[in-house]
């Protein structure tokens, strides 16, 4: 009887420790909490399978715990006043500076756009709430939280334009006076999804004639810019890295357009090209726009190109062509389209399937004459800006959102 407990109990503990163990790279600080932390990423997602499979709930209604567990009601302290609003039926966030008496300045603004692919993430994250109160803090300014509408139930367009609603809403002369915002000194920035938001809704202004104010700078952290070639050396390098595996940035990518399976599969196998897609390929090829120690170990081929034998796109339908469309994709525009853009605050990360989207933008950027800000992270992991909470607090995490609110505080 205790030689069975005994035995049931060492079975338990290296199945756990089996569980928890994951090869993550000897670089990377941290490594145990990060195997910890994504040990717990990892059930969840197992489970969110198992229930879509059950016929339960479908998997990103699951996912959605982990937001729902570090959400917090946003309040008003000391130094910064939060409030909640809604522009032009968007809800959002506004965390402003406290008036000091007398002091009529005009602030600096920053439109903040959360990550979570589209899917998952609030405005209302714990991690979310302390980055906009330093930002107040640090550099006096307004922060807009975008409490976007997310997908599968809100699919492409819609968390687009609902950050394209409140930039247009904002940027009123009569809005941002009644905020003390300086219309030269606003940013759009986001982390991952937020920082695709970002790239995407900074193009789309450039381009509207009349649009009296624009940005100043746009700030994307580990952003997703394309969708077009889901096997650039990072995707590949790090497609079981915590906590984004290709797995799941392939997910996201699918469900922002629709909930048909058949996009997900193409995703995954890199042949959800049209023949129409395939000729915005030399936008994201990266044996051109990676310098040479990103891809040496990568030999380049073009992703496959679907042609219509199952008709358009290997049978699948106009939503999923969606991903061609440079307010999903921001890479897939002509530099033209790039010259007039912000100046650009870029945040990469080495073991993170988004490393190439944000290496091949800020080339192109670069080469298009637009200022660039390019900071690479040798051991950084992607999301890892979000971990500056305990118990999953981690050093990089302060580094990174150290250095990025200095960028802010230099160029805005
Ligand atoms: C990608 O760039 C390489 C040169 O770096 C070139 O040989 C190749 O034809 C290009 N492919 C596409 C699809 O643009
Ligand atoms: C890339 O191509 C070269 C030459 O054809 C080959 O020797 C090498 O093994 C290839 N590398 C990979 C990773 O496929």
């Amino acid at each position: 009887m205790r030689l069975g407990s005994i035995i049931v109990l060492v079975a338990l503990c290296s199945f756990t420790a089996y569980y928890i163990y994951e090869p993550i790279p000897e670089e990377i600080e941290e490594r145990w909490k990060l195997m910890l932390t994504n040990s717990f990423f990892r059930t969840v997602s197992h489970l969110a399978d198992l229930s879509e499979f059950l016929g339960l709930k479908d998997y990103m209604g699951v996912m959605y715990i982990i937001t729902v567990v570090e959400k917090i009601a946003p309040v008003s302290d000391e130094h910064v006043k939060v409030t909640e609003e809604k522009f032009d039926g968007v809800e959002v966030v506004l965390y402003q500076p406290k008036l000091q008496e007398g002091n009529n300045d005009l602030r600096r603004a920053v439109i903040y756009l959360h990550g979570g692919g589209w899917c998952l993430g609030s405005s209302r994250m714990s991690p979310y709430d302390l980055l906009a109160r330093k930002m107040v803090t640090e550099l006096d300014a307004v922060v807009l939280s975008v409490e976007y509408r997310l997908a599968p139930a809100h699919h492409f367009p819609v968390p687009y334009e609902d950050v394209h609603r409140v930039v247009k809403h904002f940027f009123q002369k009569r809005v941002l006076a009644q905020y003390s915002v300086d219309p030269g000194r606003v940013a759009v920035s986001g982390d991952s999804a937020g920082g695709n938001l970002a790239a995407a809704v900074s193009q789309q202004l450039q381009k509207e004639p009349g649009q009296p104010v624009t940005f100043k700078a746009q700030a994307l952290i580990y952003p997703v810019l394309q969708a077009l070639d889901l096997n650039t050396p990072s995707y590949q390098q790090n497609q079981d890295m915590p906590l984004l595996p290709r797995t799941l940035m392939v997910r996201f990518w699918s469900e922002y357009f629709t909930t048909d399976k058949a996009l997900f599969r193409a995703m995954m196998a890199n042949t959800h090209n049209s023949p129409e897609s395939s000729t915005l390929l030399k936008f994201v090829n990266w044996s051109a726009f990676l310098p040479e120690t990103f891809h040496s170990k990568y030999n380049y081929s073009a992703p496959v190109v679907a042609h219509g034998t199952r008709g358009d796109a290997g049978g699948m339908g106009e939503p999923s062509q969606s991903f061609a469309d440079p307010r999903a994709s921001p890479l897939l525009v002509p530099d033209a389209d790039l010259r007039s853009l912000p100046k650009a605050y870029i945040l990469t990360c080495e073991y993170d399937v988004l490393r190439d989207d944000g290496i091949m933008y800020a080339t192109r950027l670069r080469a298009a004459g637009v200022e660039v800000t390019h900071e690479h992270y040798d051991t950084g992991f992607h999301g890892a800006v979000m971990f500056t909470v305990w118990p999953t607090d981690f050093l990089i995490a302060r580094r990174m959102t150290n250095n990025y609110v200095k960028w802010l505080k230099e160029n805005l």
